[in-house]
């Protein structure tokens, strides 16, 4: 029984996470995205709060309830979840596991754009949208621990070491997503740390979130 209590661990600590895909909106109807069911980044809400921490769980669109104990902001596209984990600043600690859109589109049509008005299919102008990540890495009020993630199809461990350093952050949850992983509700993690690749077995989501919490809260210690 008192082994299952939760400890706190992580209070007096806020606890800032992104989690879920961001839309990028075409014309009223349409939209381009990255696949994301938020379920990691939400499993990672709830057991930071669970640990005692305060949690901002800045998320973009999902059909997940919203953590107990934890302050959800719903934002739509990349630029919203800039804005929000600007206001939602100082954290101690930032996971951003949102699968942010790398590119939006250069002008949204105020309009539903009608497939019968033009011959031809029009090409969509895409800009590149910011990196939240590096971008906050580079801050003034970078987090003492900064965490990102990374949806990988080859070469996990290299592509992972290669993008922490790029960024310029602590740690990278590196994910294999080369078969079909996405939505489910386990997860096969490798962590990068300045001390290399562990590679961890394959655990539900929650648990695999209930861990990272307690590596991070050992980091803090
Ligand atoms: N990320 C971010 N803002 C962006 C893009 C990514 O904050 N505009 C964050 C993600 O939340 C994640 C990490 O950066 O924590 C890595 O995202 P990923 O898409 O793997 O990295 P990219 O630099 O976009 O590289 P890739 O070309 O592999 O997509
Ligand atoms: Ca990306």
């Amino acid at each position: 029984w008192p082994d299952h209590r939760p400890d706190h661990r992580l209070a007096g600590r806020h606890v800032l996470v992104t989690a879920g895909p961001t839309h990028e909106p075409i014309d009223p109807v349409r939209y381009i995205a990255n696949r994301s069911s938020g379920k990691q980044g939400y499993a990672i809400a709830a057991a930071a709060a669970a640990a005692g921490a305060r949690v901002t769980l800045i998320s973009g669109p999902v059909t997940l309830p919203t953590p107990v104990a934890v302050k959800r902001v719903d934002v739509e596209t990349a630029a919203e979840m800039t804005a929000a984990v600007q206001s939602a600043l100082p954290a101690d600690v930032a996971i951003l596991v949102a699968a942010v859109a790398d590119w939006r589109v250069a002008e949204r049509q105020d309009r539903k754009i009608k497939k019968d008005k033009s011959a031809a299919v029009a090409p969509l102008q895409l800009v590149e949208n910011a990196d939240i990540l590096a971008n906050l890495a580079k801050s003034d009020r970078r987090p003492r621990l900064l965490i990102g993630f990374a949806a990988e199809t080859e070469d996990v461990d290299r592509n992972a070491a290669a993008k922490r350093l790029r960024k310029d952050v602590d740690w990278i949850v590196a994910n294999d997503v080369s078969g079909d992983v996405m939505g489910g509700d386990d997860n096969a993690i490798t962590l990068v740390t300045a001390s290399g690749a562990e590679h961890w077995h394959a655990m539900p989501k929650h648990a695999v979130a209930a861990a990272l919490i307690d590596r991070i809260a050992d980091d803090l210690a």
